[in-house]
């Protein structure tokens, strides 16, 4: 107990320790709602330069932290932020999100593919992470993140974010030994990644595998499943105590499925009932969310009614409150507010 009494609420909660409130963190917290943000994107347009001067991602990371001290810190960066390290440059467009210049769909340019050397071609990664652990100390916890295999190749495949994944399905259904193989180097180059994170201070790891949810459950079991697994095995290997969290977009019709991923706790997204979720998991299961990002546009009676309604129905053990999503770039930053302060006095109030 000795290690885990000092260790920050949001750790010991993922670990499966018993806890006073549920920890809070959002996704997306460091972003364009905040005003701090706009105002240095000004001063940086380029995502790749915010995300990638240790510096300034170091600011962008810490603007929520300074603002509404969440239980989580996050690493200010991209689920495509390791493509260029694996030989496919990329670019991240304002508004629209990832752009792969060359999109990859032949036999030569998998071939050509190299495994990700995070240390030397993410150099950035360590002095952020490190600075984020420094700064949080243990008040907070440092999270660290990586997109899955199914959905990174997603965006390498299509070259950019897609309503409906025709170019990645064409290959799946006509071609799934190419897309295999493509799936299995994004495996091996992620795991890599998701232990380098946790060498440099991140504390637990989110896998988002966004565009999972576009597939059929036969399909998900076939093109994304195995290789989340292959990297949650991979790390499990060598850092078996860092807790591991997944996200998949619109996934009610796939939590049974993400269950078996090998993953430690499972995001749930708003169009499950918490109290579904828990029935449909077991209890013994540790859960992520689930509030409609939406409900930070509604007043402050709407917001605190919402996160005690989920709080309770995910029941005192096991439970990482946040959103079903990240949270949306037009939000108040007051409800943001709002909504730290509460969760973080719940033992007051349930
Ligand atoms: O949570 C955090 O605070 C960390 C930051 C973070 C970003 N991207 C910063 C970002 C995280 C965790 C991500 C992950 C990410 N990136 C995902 C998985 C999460 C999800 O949404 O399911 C995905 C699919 C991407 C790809 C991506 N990057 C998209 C679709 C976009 C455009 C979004 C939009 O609405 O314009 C991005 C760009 C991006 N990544 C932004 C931020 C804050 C916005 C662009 C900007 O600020 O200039």
């Amino acid at each position: 107990m000795g290690v885990s009494s000092t260790a920050p609420l949001l750790l010991r909660a993922a670990r499966g320790e018993k806890v006073d409130r549920p920890p809070v963190w959002m996704m997306r917290q460091a972003g364009r709602y905040m005003k701090a943000y706009r105002d240095l994107r000004e001063k940086y347009p380029s995502f790749r330069q915010r995300s990638e001067i240790p510096e300034v991602a170091i600011e962008v990371s810490l603007q929520p932290w300074k603002a509404f001290q969440p239980d989580g810190v996050i690493l200010f960066s991209d689920i495509v932020t390791p493509l260029p390290g694996m030989g496919i440059d990329m670019d991240v467009a304002e508004g629209k999100g990832p752009i792969i210049n060359a999109p990859i769909r032949t036999q030569e340019q998998i071939d050509q593919l190299r495994t990700l050397e995070p240390d030397e071609s993410l150099p950035f990664i360590k002095p952020i992470l490190q600075a984020l652990s420094q700064e949080v100390g243990n008040k907070s916890t440092v999270l660290g993140f990586v997109g899955a295999p199914w959905t990174l190749a997603a965006y390498a495949v299509e070259g950019k974010g897609s309503k409906t994944y025709s170019i990645i399905k064409n290959m799946a259904f006509t071609n799934p030994k190419l897309l295999d193989q493509l799936l299995t180097k994004f495996a091996e180059s992620i795991a890599k990644y998701v232990c380098h994170q946790i060498d440099c201070g991140a504390q637990v790891v989110q896998m988002f595998d966004s565009w999972a949810g576009e597939l059929s459950p036969q399909d998900y079991e076939i093109f994304a499943a195995p290789y989340q697994k292959m990297v949650f095995d991979k790390v499990k290997e060598t850092h078996p105590d860092t807790p591991l969290i997944l996200l998949v977009t619109g996934s009610a019709g796939l939590l049974e499925r993400m269950a078996k991923s090998g993953a430690d706790i499972l995001t749930i997204d708003w169009t499950v009932d918490m109290a579904d979720a828990r029935t449909r998991l077991g209890k013994q299961w540790k859960v992520q969310g689930n509030l409609d990002p939406g409900v930070l546009f509604g007043s402050q009676e709407f917001i605190r009614d919402r996160i005690l309604d989920t709080v309770r129905k995910a029941g005192d053990w096991g439970h990482i409150l946040n959103l079903g999503h990240g949270v949306l770039p037009t939000t108040p930053e007051e409800n943001v507010k709002f909504f730290f302060e509460t969760a973080k006095n719940l033992n007051v109030l349930v």
